[in-house]
């Protein structure tokens, strides 16, 4: 007997698991496709101009590195709730928003989902497929864990008839998770028309929709990434968001996140309350350097110029990754038409070992490639290998 025998087997996380393989694999043809991060025509995730720019700014006058209040830097909120809602609709639901500022974006579905499992219901739907880390956090959180098809392979769609089938029967203040754009892993987002009839079937089955915005900017710009959240917004959804700034503004490291929750509550005291219990019982209180970076950004007409620009040409990088790849390789004719880092590949486990052993290729097991680990370099060997894995 001794004192941990009840632990879990080991799991290794399929993403972060990996990087340390890839990182001791020393061929010079290796391709890494699976995380998640931007990377330049020479596979650097660069800093942006913007940001380095706000550092100098803000190094010059910042005078303390005291506590934040327990839900963040007022500023920061307020530019970043403008920036995802729209400055009129940020100013028309601001009575109705509890914000917070969270520890990434995966801080802040932690926090929004024990929230959300708690005082709202413990069923939560998840797209099939997802980001994996949903289903994890889900769990970590108690909460219930439901899926919903999102994804029809055969024709590289969504998977619209099972999506509105399940959601005719989900019962009422069940939590539904969306990807506001560019989903994970496939990249495939439903249409404005789409979004729309959704907004008004979950307002009739009350259901509670949980906007995961972890792709701003990636997909096609700030207005259109941001669609859903405003339109659901703007019909009178309550509902919460968790917005990650780690891609659009490049600060993974730094871990800047948002959590919303858009309600009509008269006990908006008391919610603001239990969020504030919920962060302090975690992490106390926000990290501040990364919020002060957006902050100053999104505060400087120059600098928000600058930084959508930037943001502009690592999305053009990307959809013309997408078009290559669909014109080098006919089975991937569907690949140009994605949104966003991801796409998922027609291959089954055995093709990606091979695909690693073989080629020094890596994606995730099920087949999700991140396109920014493409360059007009290696993607004549990325295609190559495919062609031997059988797909071409
Ligand atoms: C769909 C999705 N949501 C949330 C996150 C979390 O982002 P962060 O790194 O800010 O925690 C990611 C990161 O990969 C993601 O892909």
């Amino acid at each position: 007997m001794s004192l941990f025998d009840a632990l879990p087997p080991i799991e290794i996380d399929p993403i972060f698991g990996l990087a340390q393989v890839i990182q001791k694999d020393e061929r010079s043809n290796k391709i890494d496709l699976t995380v998640g991060v931007y990377r330049d025509v020479e596979l650097k995730t660069p800093i942006f101009d913007a940001v380095r720019l706000a550092v100098q700014l803000i190094t010059k006058r910042e005078k303390d590195k005291g506590y934040l209040p327990i839900l963040g830097d007022r500023g920061f909120l307020q530019k970043s709730g403008q920036l995802l809602f729209g400055e009129k609709l940020y100013q028309e639901v601001e009575s109705k928003l509890v914000g917070g500022s969270m520890i990434g974006g995966t801080g802040a579905l932690s926090i929004g989902l024990g929230i959300g499992v708690r005082y709202v219901s413990r069923r939560v739907y998840l797209p099939e497929p997802t980001w994996g880390n949903h289903h994890t956090i889900l769990s970590m959180q108690q909460g219930e864990v439901k899926t919903y098809p999102y994804y029809d392979p055969v024709n590289r769609s969504i998977d619209w008839e099972g999506m509105l089938k399940t959601f005719a029967k989900a019962p009422p203040k069940s939590l539904v998770l969306l990807h506001a754009c560019g989903h994970n892993p496939t990249g495939v987002d439903l249409t404005k028309e789409q979004w729309k009839h959704l907004s008004s079937l979950l307002l009739e089955k009350q259901c509670i929709p949980f906007f995961d915005m972890a792709y701003l900017g990636f997909a096609s710009s700030i207005d259109e990434d941001t669609f859903p959240i405003r339109y659901f917004a703007r019909e009178g959804h309550e509902m919460l968001v968790a917005h990650s700034f780690s891609k659009s503004f490049g600060l993974y490291g730094e871990r800047v996140g948002t959590l919303w929750l858009l309600t009509d509550t008269p006990h908006k005291l008391q919610l603001a309350s239990a969020l504030k219990k919920q962060v302090r019982s975690h992490f106390s209180n926000p990290p501040r350097h990364g919020a002060f970076i957006v902050k100053q950004i999104l505060d400087d007409p120059d600098l928000t110029m600058l930084w959508r620009k930037e943001l502009d040409h690592m999305r053009k990088r990307v959809d013309s990754m997408r078009a290559l790849l669909s014109q080098k390789c006919a089975a991937l004719d569907y690949v140009s038409k994605g949104r966003g880092l991801f796409s998922l590949l027609p291959i089954e486990k055995e093709a990606v070992m091979k695909l690693r052993d073989s080629y020094a290729i890596y994606l995730t097991e099920r087949g999700r490639i991140n396109i920014a680990g493409l360059t007009e370099h290696n993607i004549g060997h990325f295609t190559h290998s495919l062609k031997e894995v059988g797909i071409e």
